[in-house]
């Protein structure tokens, strides 16, 4: 029985990575892409979105989103993934075209046509996810399950992780609003979500086009990475698409409360999880807290193959 997603996406590194599993893998069914705010250029990665799309040789519909935070003012990340957040590439644009809509609007439209059926993977700032619930509350229980990469560990200040502190006042926003969450933080990415020099050996050795794609997309991320002492590439997007679709990938959860700073000087994004009930406040969240990283690299594996 496949699984239906909507991925909300900053396209940039390993967006696209996830983008190809949930493109490809047998046990997926991709209905539509929005953008949001937060890598690189908006328009950008709006391209990057639609070149994965036809080189994965599908065609799924991508929709623009907010091109900036709620109230922030917009923070990049081209220092990690390159200008065009393709490990500077620059490739040509892809035939197919942005949908007109707005992406806002076609969550809200789609999540109220299929109550129940929808996973909705969160790989970017919050910004479109918080628009969409604050235009029709409703969408939170209708949702099948909100999958959201962000928070943990900080990687952009020692607090923050890039998806909450671009927009933090959207990541509070949605984890208020009563969705069935599971949350992968930047911290088990550092943990579990790392492909390793011998993993790196065997995806070269596939020698595909796609596999081609991967090195090339993920290259600047990957050189910035280790500088920054990473001893490979991160996966955190792609290790959630991948434990959509492959649910046994995830070995340990907790029910946590989680809540997002907005107001901090030095903690504006930083994720409050907490794993011991020390505020005694209802969960309102599913933390992730093992994965099988060797699975996910075979998963991938076959993915590209
Ligand atoms: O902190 C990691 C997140 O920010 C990922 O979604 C990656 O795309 C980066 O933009
Ligand atoms: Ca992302």
């Amino acid at each position: 029985m496949s699984e239906r997603l909507i991925i909300d996406t900053d396209t940039a590194g390993d967006d696209v990575t996830s983008l190809l599993i949930a493109l490809l893998h047998p046990n997926a069914q991709l209905d539509a892409i929005t953008i949001c705010n937060g890598n690189v250029d908006f328009d950008q990665q709006v391209e990057n979105a639609l070149y994965t799309v036809e080189q994965a040789g599908k065609s799924v519909p991508v929709y623009p989103g907010c091109p900036k935070p709620l109230v922030a003012d917009w923070v990049d990340a081209a220092y990690v993934h390159g200008e065009d957040g393709m490990g500077d590439s620059f490739f040509p644009k892809a035939q197919q075209r942005p949908e007109p809509e707005h992406a806002v609007d076609e969550l809200v439209r789609r999540i109220n046509e299929s109550p129940g059926e929808l996973n909705l993977l969160a790989q970017a700032p919050l910004t479109n996810i918080a628009a969409a619930v604050t235009l029709d509350p409703s969408i939170a229980q209708k949702v099948k399950r909100l999958w959201i990469m962000g928070g943990g560990v900080g990687n952009v200040t020692p607090a923050a992780e890039f998806n909450f502190y671009v927009d933090p006042e959207a990541a509070k926003i949605v984890f208020k609003a009563g969705f069935p969450i599971t949350l992968f933080t930047w911290t088990l990415t550092l943990s579990h979500g790392v492909f390793f020099d011998d993993d790196l050996a065997r995806i070269e050795a596939v020698d595909t086009p796609l596999a081609r794609f991967y090195r090339q997309v993920t290259r600047k991320a990957e050189e910035f990475e280790r500088k920054m002492g990473v001893p490979g590439t991160t996966h955190p997007d792609s290790m959630v698409a991948a434990s959509i679709v492959a649910p046994a990938l995830v070995r340990a959860t907790r029910e946590v409360f989680v809540d997002v700073e907005t107001q901090g000087q030095l903690t504006r994004g930083f994720s409050s999880i907490d794993e011991l009930g020390i505020l005694g406040k209802e969960p309102n969240c599913t933390l992730v807290t093992d994965f099988d990283t060797q699975g996910f690299l075979e998963l991938f594996l076959d993915i590209l193959r």
